[in-house]
Formats: C-alpha cells, structure tokens, sequence
C-alpha cells in the first residue's frame, strides 16, 4: 500500500519524546481500520519534524509493517502544498476562482518537476520492496503518477489505485495545461484498475480520458467503484468509552437548557466543506424563525487541515469571524448560538455525533464524507441528515436525507428547519435506515473487494 500521509504521525513534545498518534482524513480512517496484515507493507511519507526525527531514530524501517520515506522537505512541500493542495486538489472540488486563478506559469513548472520527483521516491521504493507478482494498492492525488512509473520499472506487479476525492468533469480537469493533464491521466491509467469512490467520479474520469487521450485510452485498465462504508462495530464500541462520556456532558454544558436541539458538523477546515455557508444558512434560520432562538445550538467542530496554506488559514479564520458575529448577534446570557471548537478530539467528535440531533453535511464537493455516514450510526436518539447532493455519500444515502444544493443558503436554512422539525418516528425509521446504508460496506470489505479484484482469474 501507498500513500503520502501515513497511519501514524509523530510530534516530538519538548521533553524529547515522540508522541504517536493515528493520522487524519478520510483515506487514513478508511485505511487504519483495515488493520495491518503481516505480509503487508504500508509506504508513506515522513511529513514532519516528528515524523523525521522518529525515523532518524529507527522507527518506519519497515519492521512493524510501515515504510515512511524521508523526502527532502523542500520536495515534498513543493509536492504536498503547491501541486497536491492547491492544484490538484482545487481542479477535483471545482475551487478556483477563476477571474484571477489558476496562473500555471514558472513557478507551477518548478513545483510540477518536485511532484514528479516525489512520486518517483514512492515507485522506486515500492518497485524495490514488493514481492513478485504482488499487488500494490496507491492511494489517491497526490500519487497519481506512481502507477505508470511502477508498471514500467516493476511490470510483473498487479498495480491499483484508488482516488479518495471526487473527479473533475472535463471542462474543468482541463483548465490545467495538455501535456499535465495528459501526464495525470497517463500515470493512473498505469494501474490494472483505476477506483473512485462513486459512479459519479468514475464517468468523470473516463470522461476526461477519451476527450484528452482519446477513444482507446481505456483499454489496459479497468475502472472500479467501492463505496467506503463506516466502520459500525468501531464506532459504536469507541462511542461508549468513559472519555466520551465526559465529553458529553461537558458539551451538555455548553448547550445549555435541556430542551434545546443541536445542530451537529464535524469536518477537518477544508475549502470543500462549506463551513461558512452551513454558518450563513444557521443565522437565515435565526433570522427568518424567531422562534428557534433560545431553542437550538448548531455545534461546529471546525478541525485544523493544512495549515501551511495560507488560503487554509484564512478560511479557518473567516469560519471563526462568522460563528462570532452569530453569537454577538443573536446570544444571550443563557444562551450561545453557535458552539465552535478548532481543536482535533476525537472523543469530542463522538460526543456530538451521540447528541446530534441534526447532522449537517454540505460540502461544495466530497468524494464520500465519512461523517455523513457515522452520525447515523452512532446518534443516541436518531438524527436528520441535512446533505449535500454534491457529496459522494449522496449515491447512497439521499432517499433518507434532506437533501440541499450546497450553495443555496436559504434552501439549506429551510431543510435545517425541517430536519429540526421531524417526527420522531419519521426520524428515527430514516436513522435506521441511514445507518444500513452508511455501513453496506465497511472499511474491510472494501479493502478486500479491491485485493480480491487485483487477483489474477485462476
Ligand atoms: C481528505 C480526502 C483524502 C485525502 C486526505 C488528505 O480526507 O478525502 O482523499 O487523502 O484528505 O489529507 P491530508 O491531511 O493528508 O492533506
């Protein structure tokens, strides 16, 4: 397996010590509950000081399954932040705003030749650690050129990729110059199977290949669709431990008043997550329905993500701007309208998912949203899903969620309504249901399903 951020980070604490924690995003969840196998390989990069220093220190070796790659840290950013982050990331979730970006000049060429290095890094130590005939699982954007590299230096191998994100339609992809978009495409197609998350993104990315590379480009590769499921057994078992428990009540403090709902989101501080339209949609609610003041608290967990970005920060900062003027608008003395937390807990997270009485999910674009899928499993007394219909989890989970387009903010305000409005039957049968289809296929299987669709036809 391959992939740049890996199951663990390191941060080294001021004593010296290197403390160890499971790393963020949907790819890195999906992929840590899989599990290590003892046959298996994870390679991945070292992304910071801490991650540096531990393997400096001998740890990520290989010895307890993981490979972490000491890229020089002026490539990898090159790699990481300017091409993965703000191009490649930005074409997939429709981000730019194009009067004035993308500019692909010098400075993305330069960028552009680091990105080729550090996917070579990856080929090279995968071409030099997989056993014969073994299948190699490469995750996502910022690898997207590993495949071709690793079908060329190590043929025998049976070579997949996964794309964690949505894909662009063809209009878009092709902002970016020919001859890159070629390279992307090109680098993926050196994979037996090519897989998204949903039909959506795979008919986009067979769409961008025919129109750039023309009608025959398809015919090495298969396209695959595994939609990532939540882990229901995981959940529900860390949802019930002592420390959640605590969290709970420290939030049941912080909302307030025993009648009051709860308006739950949990993202990582992304562009793509819309948090600042779910906040305008929740002042139109208090605006246009006095009577919910007093009555609700819309929980916004708003967690830090690529914070050497500065357009990251500001949308970090313009989050906290808006959720502030909500609460010096509207707030009480007994009363704060909006509960904003930036800090990463993940028991915290679980305490809102069980208190959640309407989850919030509306993304610009999603390849899945996970959390989408989780709330309904672990929400103590049923929740309403407000969805995205540009959100990957939206294939499978739209006939039971209020569905909204997420740039409409007086649409999102009314589904909010509702959701805060349903019957309690209605929203716990939806809940019921929601949570079937949330865990179809759990993280596992998914993995399998992919393997097992690598294994050469006996
Ligand atoms: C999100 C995406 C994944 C991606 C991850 C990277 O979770 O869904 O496709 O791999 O972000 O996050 P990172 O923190 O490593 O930049």
């Amino acid at each position: 397996m391959a992939s740049n951020r890996g199951p663990v980070s390191y941060t080294l604490l001021d004593d010296g010590t290197l403390d160890a924690r499971r790393g963020g995003g949907g790819m890195v969840s999906g992929l840590a509950a899989v599990g290590t196998r003892d046959d298996a390989l994870w390679v991945c990069c070292a992304l910071g000081d801490g991650d540096r220093e531990a393997v400096r220190r001998g740890t990520g070796h290989g010895e307890d399954g993981v490979l972490m790659l000491d890229i020089d840290a002026d490539i990898h950013s090159d790699a990481y932040n300017g091409i993965a982050n703000s191009v490649l990331w930005f074409i997939h979730h429709l981000l730019y705003q194009t009067p004035l970006e993308p500019v692909f000049d010098e400075e993305f060429r330069r960028q552009w030749r680091s990105y080729e290095t550090y996917n070579r890094a990856f080929a090279e130590a995968l071409a030099d650690r997989a056993a014969e005939g073994a299948a190699v699982l490469v995750q996502d954007y910022h690898l997207a050129l590993v495949p071709g590299m690793l079908r060329e230096l190590r043929p025998d191998l049976r070579i997949g990729h996964f794309s964690h994100t949505p894909w662009a339609p063809p209009d878009y992809f092709r902002l970016l110059p020919d001859d890159i978009a070629e390279q992307l495409l090109r680098g993926l197609l050196g994979a037996d199977r090519t897989c998204f998350l949903t039909r959506r993104w795979a008919d986009a990315f067979t769409a961008c290949c025919t129109e750039v590379l023309g009608p025959d480009a398809l015919k090495d590769t298969r396209i695959g669709v595994h939609g990532l499921g939540a882990d229901a057994d995981f959940l529900r078992e860390r949802a019930h431990r002592p420390d959640v428990g605590e969290r709970m009540t420290a939030l049941r403090e912080q909302i307030g008043g025993a009648d009051r709902k709860t308006i739950v989101r949990v993202d990582r501080t992304e562009l793509s997550k819309n948090i600042v339209r779910g906040l305008l949609a929740y002042r139109h609610l208090l605006a246009t329905r006095p009577e919910w003041h007093e009555r609700v608290v819309h929980i916004a967990f708003a967690y830090p993500s690529r914070q050497d970005l500065a357009v990251y920060r500001d949308y970090t900062a313009e989050v906290q701007r808006v959720a502030d003027a909500i609460n010096d608008e509207y707030g009480t003395p007994g009363w704060t309208p909006v509960v904003l937390h930036v800090k990463d807990d993940f028991a915290r997270s679980l305490a809102a998912y069980r208190l959640a009485d309407v989850a919030l999910v509306n993304p610009i674009r999603d390849g899945m949203n996970l959390v989408a899928k989780e709330i309904p499993v672990v929400s103590d007394a049923g929740c309403a899903l407000v969805l995205s219909r540009e959100a990957g989890a939206y294939e499978e989970l739209s006939a039971d969620a209020l569905v909204v387009n997420p740039y409409d903010v007086i649409e999102t305000a009314a589904a909010l309504h509702e959701a805060l409005t349903l019957p309690p039957d209605v929203r716990a049968d939806r809940t019921a249901r929601l949570a079937t289809a949330a865990t179809a296929l759990p993280p596992r299987r998914w993995f399998l399903d992919q393997l097992e669709a690598l294994t050469p036809e006996a």
